[in-house]
């Protein structure tokens, strides 16, 4: 289990926003709109040109928000987004270059792995911390369950079709520290420019984590 401080925040907020931003302009009200609803974490995934500008943008002006870079799969990007100012870096998946660079940039990195032989370079590089994904399409709880069977020291965020339906399905397990999705920010909310909806969607969720754990 890890103690760097941005784990433990992913971990204390349960809850993580993974947000595809076209105009960094939304990234400030985004991230406000977020911690207005009680989430402190947000993912910016780097699958458009504006995104490094967005992550910029939110960990200079939104310092109370754990800025993540998210699908984050070359070594030139995590140069890239180091230099945005992102506390931490999720990728889908493990790659050798992403690790090296990772260990490089002394940033918390959560890879991404889906089976046993993922799991294993995980833990031969010391990685405990992994995104789980794609949670749903790779077999849920039931496959998170089976896989902590050989490797009880992983910690995961689930995320692939999670949603506020099933994620105390995951929260549920010891071995889940938080779950990650999209469902909290909708294109369309962003397209609006619809900041209450999305202050909405994140007290449900938020509440909810709360709930959950008691
Ligand atoms: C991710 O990259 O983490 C996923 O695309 C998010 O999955 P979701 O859209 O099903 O939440």
């Amino acid at each position: 289990m890890s103690d760097e401080p941005e784990i433990e925040r992913l971990r204390a907020c349960g809850v993580v926003p993974v947000v595809v931003i076209d105009d960094a302009h939304v990234a400030v009200p985004l991230a406000r709109a977020l911690l207005a609803g009680g989430i402190d974490v947000i993912e910016v995934t780097l699958r458009r040109p504006a995104a490094l500008n967005a992550l910029e943008t939110i960990a200079r002006e939104v310092p109370e928000i754990l800025a993540v870079a998210g699908t984050v799969v070359t070594p030139a990007q995590v140069a890239d987004v180091q230099q945005a100012g992102a506390q931490a870096v999720v990728s889908p998946g493990f790659s050798e270059a992403v690790d090296d660079a990772m260990r490089a940039a002394g940033l918390p990195w959560l890879p991404g792995v889906a089976t046993a032989s993922d799991c294993m370079r995980a833990v031969s590089t010391g990685r405990l911390t992994c995104k789980f994904f794609p949670a749903e399409q790779a077999g849920g709880t039931a496959t998170l369950k089976a896989l902590s069977g050989p490797f009880p020291q992983l910690r995961f965020c689930p995320t692939g079709g999670v949603s506020l339906g099933n994620l105390a399905d995951y929260l549920a397990l010891k071995q889940v520290i938080c779950v990650g999705g999209s469902w909290l920010v909708p294109a369309d909310a962003i397209a609006n420019r619809d900041w209450a909806r999305v202050t909405q969607l994140a007290r449900e969720a938020s509440e909810k984590v709360a709930i959950i754990r008691g």
